[in-house]
């Protein structure tokens, strides 16, 4: 049976142009392309959720201005609720400058959070309700952190399992690692996190066995094209990427992190979950852009079925 899924988190502008190199400071450089298209970490991974089958509510704010009906378009092309948005009259809706060189997929972004900054007490408590209701809350760390703490604190209160992806990385208290069931941070991330380089699957343990020391219940460290390391009380593995040729690897994190979420939704174990999610990211790296790159369940299934060897 499909559990319920909440997913609050940014909604920002991405206005991205492909380079072909990234500039220097102090250099302008002709860029190949631009495109602009909803973003923001929570967006994307609320997307990437709702797209892959999961009954997902989608939590974030926006201004009073033309960007957010770049939110709310989205939103209403894909059929997703809009009702739990919150709106700021005095902060307009954030955006991300997002530079990505063509011959190297390395990127660069500027993210001005704008109403993603000034999610408040009263915004919260308006959707209290929703929170207590899910099964699982996914969040992340690109909304203002008291906002995060709370939505954190709530799910923990009332027994909602909270999957926290640490990105863009800050500082994590205790207190909130404490109600953490499932972490996701990237390898820059986790050694950020813990102080333990993860250059090693070794490390890679140590870093996992830092978070359980501070009641982390699951870790999942994102390494890129080479897959995820996953840690659980039972058992530790690299479970492997899809051998694909990458395009734009910006907000693959998020693609994941929508997949996972999705996939331990449906039921599935947190290896299965991250064999789809890795799926989910391997087809979003091959297409430009964020938000509009996440696939549908049925091109990841499809996918699955050709790509099942097709790892590592
Ligand atoms: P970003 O900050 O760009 O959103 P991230 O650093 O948070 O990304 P990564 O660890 O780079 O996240 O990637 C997340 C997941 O996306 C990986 O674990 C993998 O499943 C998939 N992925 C990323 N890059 C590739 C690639 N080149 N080929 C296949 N899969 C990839
Ligand atoms: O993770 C990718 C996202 O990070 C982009 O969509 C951009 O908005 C930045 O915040």
């Amino acid at each position: 049976m499909k559990k319920k899924v909440t997913v609050f988190g940014s909604f920002v502008v991405d206005l991205m142009s492909r380079t072909p190199h990234l500039p220097v400071p102090g250099e302008t450089v002709k860029g190949s392309m631009f495109k602009m298209g909803p973003g923001g970490k929570g967006f994307n991974q609320g997307v990437a959720a709702h797209k892959a089958g999961a009954d997902m509510t989608m939590i974030t704010k926006l201004g009073r201005d033309a960007f957010a009906n770049v939110a709310l378009d989205a939103m209403k092309e894909l059929n997703m609720d809009t009702s739990h948005i919150f709106y700021s009259d005095a902060v307009e809706t954030g955006t991300a400058l997002i530079l990505v060189d063509e011959n190297t997929s390395q990127n660069e972004i500027v993210v001005v959070l704008g109403a993603c900054d000034t999610i408040d007490e009263a915004d919260i408590a308006s959707v209290e309700d929703v929170i207590k209701n899910s099964q699982y809350l996914l969040t992340q760390l690109e909304t203002n952190v008291s906002a995060t703490e709370r939505v954190i604190d709530i799910a923990h209160q009332n027994g909602v399992k909270v999957i926290l992806n640490t990105a863009p990385v800050q500082p994590v208290g205790d207190e909130v690692l404490a109600k953490v069931y499932l972490i996701t941070p990237n390898e820059v991330e986790a050694e950020i996190l813990t102080g333990i380089c993860v250059d090693s699957e070794e490390n890679a343990k140590k870093a996992a066995d830092w978070f359980f020391a501070k009641g982390v219940q699951n870790v999942i460290i994102t390494l890129g094209s080479r897959g995820v390391y996953v840690a659980t009380a039972e058992k530790q593995a690299i479970m492997p990427a899809y051998r694909v040729d990458a395009v734009d690897t910006t907000g693959a994190g998020d693609a994941f992190n929508g997949g996972l979420v999705a996939a331990l939704a449906e039921g599935k174990d947190i290896w299965e979950a991250c064999r789809f999610a890795n799926a989910l990211a391997a087809i979003a790296v091959q297409r430009l852009g964020t938000t509009p790159a996440m696939p549908t369940r049925k091109e990841i299934d499809e996918f699955l079925a050709v790509h099942e060897k097709n790892v590592g």
